[in-house]
């Protein structure tokens, strides 16, 4: 758990919790809001430590493609990357590209060419969401193959180290 990034959500979710408390006492829904921090910008540090957490994760998701499986455990790794490269918009921030005084293997042509990056997420969320969904293991393998795909397109352009 890195922790400062964890720190910053238990501040969020007590600072939320407190404000819930001072509007009212009878509001049954403020509770509900504590278990659910609003959405806050990430730090350039916090960004580029979890998209590389991240890219290892579906790393490994990946690798385990390749071995094969069952159609159960397809659809269970393309689940898995699909919600990893979800996230992918908000971890690749303004300012979290090379020359910030932070070691990073992102390209800088991410925020010069920000449509064709975000074309290259979707179509890596696409392809993990057709083996996630894939109605046989037959399609599911074919969507897998699609995956790797997307990954060394987005590398070869996107990605210096
Ligand atoms: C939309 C573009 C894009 C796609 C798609 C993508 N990557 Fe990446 N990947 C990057 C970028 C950019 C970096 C460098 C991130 C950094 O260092 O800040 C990276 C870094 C990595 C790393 C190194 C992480 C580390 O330890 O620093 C691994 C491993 C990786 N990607 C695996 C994958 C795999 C496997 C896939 C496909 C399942 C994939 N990536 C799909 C853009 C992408």
């Amino acid at each position: 758990m890195h922790m400062k990034k964890f720190f910053a959500v238990a501040l969020t979710a007590a600072a939320i919790g407190l404000a819930g408390c001072a509007t009212s006492s009878t509001d049954s829904a403020a509770p509900a809001a504590a278990t659910e921090p609003a959405e806050a910008a990430l730090s350039v540090e916090d960004a580029i430590f979890e998209r590389q957490n991240a890219m290892r994760e579906i790393g490994a998701a990946a690798r385990s493609l390749q071995s094969g499986g069952d159609l159960a455990a397809l659809q269970a790794t393309g689940r898995t990357i699909a919600d990893a490269a979800q996230r992918f918009g908000e971890l690749f921030p303004e300012g979290s590209g090379p020359g910030e005084g932070v070691e990073t293997g992102a390209s800088a042509a991410i925020w010069t060419n920000r449509a064709a990056f975000d074309q290259q997420v979707a179509a890596l969320v696409a392809a993990a969401q057709a083996t996630a969904n894939a109605p046989n293991a037959q399609a599911a393998g074919a969507a897998a193959g699609g995956i790797g795909a997307t990954c060394r397109t987005c590398h070869s352009q996107f990605r210096t180290m």
